[in-house]
C-alpha cells in the first residue's frame, strides 16, 4: 500500500514549511516552484495550465477530465520523441508537440489556428511537470515500451543521426557538433540543448517547444527537412542527452 504513504508524505510537504525544500524536492522529483522559473516560460506554463483545465469542446471535456493526476505527467516530457498512438493516429515516432496536437484534434473542436496558438503553452505546462526529471527516451511510464515501439524509436534515432550529419544538401553538422566534448570553437555544441526547451525565443516573441524551434530554425537556415525528419533529428538529440536533467525555460534565446 504505497499510495497512502505517498499522499501522507506529500501532504506533509505541502503543509509543513520545514519540509518544503529538502525532502520535498526529492519527493516531487526536483520540480522547481513556479516562482523560480524564467519569467516568460512561467507565463507560458500558466497559460498552458489554464488551457489544460478549459474545455474547448461542445461535449464539455477538458484535458484534465481524463488526466486527473498531474503527478502521472511527470514522466511525459523526458520521454519524447517516442511512439504514441491514440485510436486512429499513425504508428510513428512523434514529438510531445505532435502528440499534444493530436490530443487537441481529438478532444477539442478548435480549428487548426486555435490549436497552433495553444500547443506550445500546453507543452510548456507538461514540461514543467517533468522539470528536474531525467531524459528517458521512449519511457513515459513505469513499464517498458513495447518492443515494436522501441525498435521504431531506434530507427528514428538512426535516421536523425544521418540527417544531422548529412552533407548534401547541408544540414545541422555544418554548424553544430553533436558529440559531447566537441572542440571546434566556431561551432556550436548541442550536447544537452534538448533539456532547455520549451523556452522563450526573442525572434518568435513567444515560448517555443523544441519542435517549433527546430521547424523555424530549419526554415531560417534553408535546410531541406520536413516535419517528420525534424522529429527524427530531435530523437537523435534526445538520445544524446539521455540521462541528463530537464530544465525547461532555459534563457538562451533568438532563433536565426
Ligand atoms: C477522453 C479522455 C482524454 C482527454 C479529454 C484527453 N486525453 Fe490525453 N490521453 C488519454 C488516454 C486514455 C491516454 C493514454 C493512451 C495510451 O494508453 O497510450 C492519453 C495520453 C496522452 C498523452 C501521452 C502520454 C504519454 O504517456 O506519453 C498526452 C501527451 C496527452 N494525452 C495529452 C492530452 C492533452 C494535452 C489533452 C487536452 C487537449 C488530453 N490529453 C485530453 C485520454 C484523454
Ligand atoms: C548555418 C548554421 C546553422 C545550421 C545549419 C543549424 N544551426 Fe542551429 N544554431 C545556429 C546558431 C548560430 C545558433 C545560435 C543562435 C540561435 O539560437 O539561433 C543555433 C542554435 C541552435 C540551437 C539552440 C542551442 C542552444 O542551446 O541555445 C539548437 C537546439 C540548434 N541550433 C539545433 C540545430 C539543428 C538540430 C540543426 C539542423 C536541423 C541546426 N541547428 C542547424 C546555427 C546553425
Amino acid at each position: 500500500m504505497r499510495l497512502p504513504l505517498v499522499l501522507l508524505l506529500l501532504s506533509g510537504v505541502l503543509f509543513s514549511p520545514s519540509l518544503s525544500s529538502g525532502v520535498g524536492s526529492d519527493l516531487i522529483g526536483g520540480r522547481r516552484e513556479l516562482i523560480d522559473l524564467e519569467q516568460r516560460y512561467r507565463e507560458s506554463v500558466l497559460k498552458g495550465w489554464r488551457y489544460f483545465q478549459t474545455s474547448f469542446a461542445r461535449d464539455g471535456m477538458a484535458c484534465v477530465n481524463c488526466h486527473l493526476s498531474y503527478e502521472q505527467m511527470t514522466g511525459w516530457a523526458g520521454a519524447y520523441p517516442k511512439v504514441q498512438v491514440f485510436d486512429g493516429t499513425p504508428f510513428a515516432v512523434k514529438s510531445l508537440r505532435d502528440v499534444v496536437l493530436e490530443a487537441m484534434g481529438k478532444h477539442t473542436d478548435l480549428p487548426e489556428a486555435g490549436r497552433m496558438k495553444r500547443v506550445d503553452d500546453l507543452v510548456a505546462f507538461i514540461a514543467w511537470w517533468g522539470d528536474g526529471q531525467d531524459v528517458t527516451p521512449g519511457l513515459s511510464r513505469a513499464q517498458a515500451p513495447a518492443a515494436a515501439d522501441q525498435r521504431e524509436l531506434e530507427n528514428s534515432v538512426e535516421r536523425g543521426r544521418a540527417l544531422f550529419m548529412r552533407n548534401d544538401p547541408p544540414s545541422c553538422s555544418q554548424c553544430h557538433i553533436p558529440e559531447p566534448g566537441g572542440t571546434e570553437t566556431e561551432r556550436l555544441n548541442l550536447d544537452h540543448a534538448v533539456t532547455g526547451f520549451p523556452r522563450y525565443d526573442e525572434k518568435a516573441g513567444r515560448v517555443l517547444s523544441f519542435k517549433s524551434f527546430l521547424l523555424r530554425h530549419g526554415m531560417n537556415h534553408k535546410l531541406r527537412l520536413d516535419p517528420d525528419q525534424i522529429t527524427d533529428v530531435q530523437a537523435y538529440l534526445a538520445s544524446q542527452a539521455s540521462g541528463t536533467v530537464l530544465k525547461p525555460g532555459g534563457t538562451k534565446s533568438a532563433s536565426k
